[in-house]
């Protein structure tokens, strides 16, 4: 099978989402990811590492026996300059969170990364929102300007709904990231009213 072809014609939209546990064997052979780092991330063990140590936990999608992609969530508090729930009420500059750490997907898995986003953010609003008080979802969006081009994953969760945390923030090469947020409640409203109809 030619090597651009592996994920050909795959519709990622729909495909399960698996939880990494101790008995998924998943080496990640032939992962190919835009950032390299990511796929070193995953063969040489850091993942597996954070979620043994409960830093964090793993999902993955997969076709056939190939990683297409895995994303890692954990417990964070989302920080903004302005009083963003002052209307409901809320005047913290705090709130509770989940992040994505990690988010990698095959460079030919298309459609690999929002999955894993999308399902991400309805399993917290689902599954963790109703028992633990969580508002946002966060990540620390990968903007690397020392590559040519710059390396930018904000414009990818833009698409996905997500915001700065600061929206003025000036782009320093110290701090290879910009924070954005995705607000759960008009989603877990929405999803309310679905049940309801
Ligand atoms: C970022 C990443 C996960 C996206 O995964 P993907 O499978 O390529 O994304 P999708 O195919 O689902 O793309 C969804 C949409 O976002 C767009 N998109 C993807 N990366 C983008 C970027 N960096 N900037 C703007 N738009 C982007 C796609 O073109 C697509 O647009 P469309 O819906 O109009 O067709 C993947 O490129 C990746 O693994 N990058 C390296 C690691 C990384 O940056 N991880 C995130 C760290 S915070």
């Amino acid at each position: 099978m030619a090597a651009s072809s592996k994920f050909a014609g795959v519709d990622f939209s729909q495909v399960e989402v698996e939880k990494l546990t101790p008995d998924l064997d998943v080496p990640g052979q032939g992962f190919r990811c835009l950032r390299g780092e990511f796929v070193t991330y995953w063969r040489q063990g850091r993942v597996q590492r954070e979620v043994n140590a409960l830093i964090s936990q793993c999902w993955i999608i997969r076709f056939g026996s190939a990683l297409a992609g895995y994303i890692t969530l954990l417990a964070d508090k989302l920080e903004v300059d302005e009083q963003i729930l002052i209307k409901e009420g809320v005047q913290y500059h705090t709130f509770p969170a989940i992040k994505i750490g990690l988010l990698a997907a095959d460079q030919r898995a298309k459609g690999a990364g929002s999955r894993l986003v999308e399902w991400a953010v309805e399993y917290i609003a689902t599954e963790i929102a109703p028992t633990v008080g969580v508002r946002f979802v966060t990540v620390d969006a990968l903007c690397d300007s020392d590559t040519n081009p710059p390396y930018d994953a904000s414009g990818f969760y833009r698409k996905l709904g997500f915001e700065f945390a600061q929206p003025n923030q000036e782009l320093l090469s110290s701090i290879p990231y910009r924070t954005m947020y995705f607000d759960l409640k008009p989603l877990i409203e929405q999803l309310n009213e679905n049940l309801d109809d």
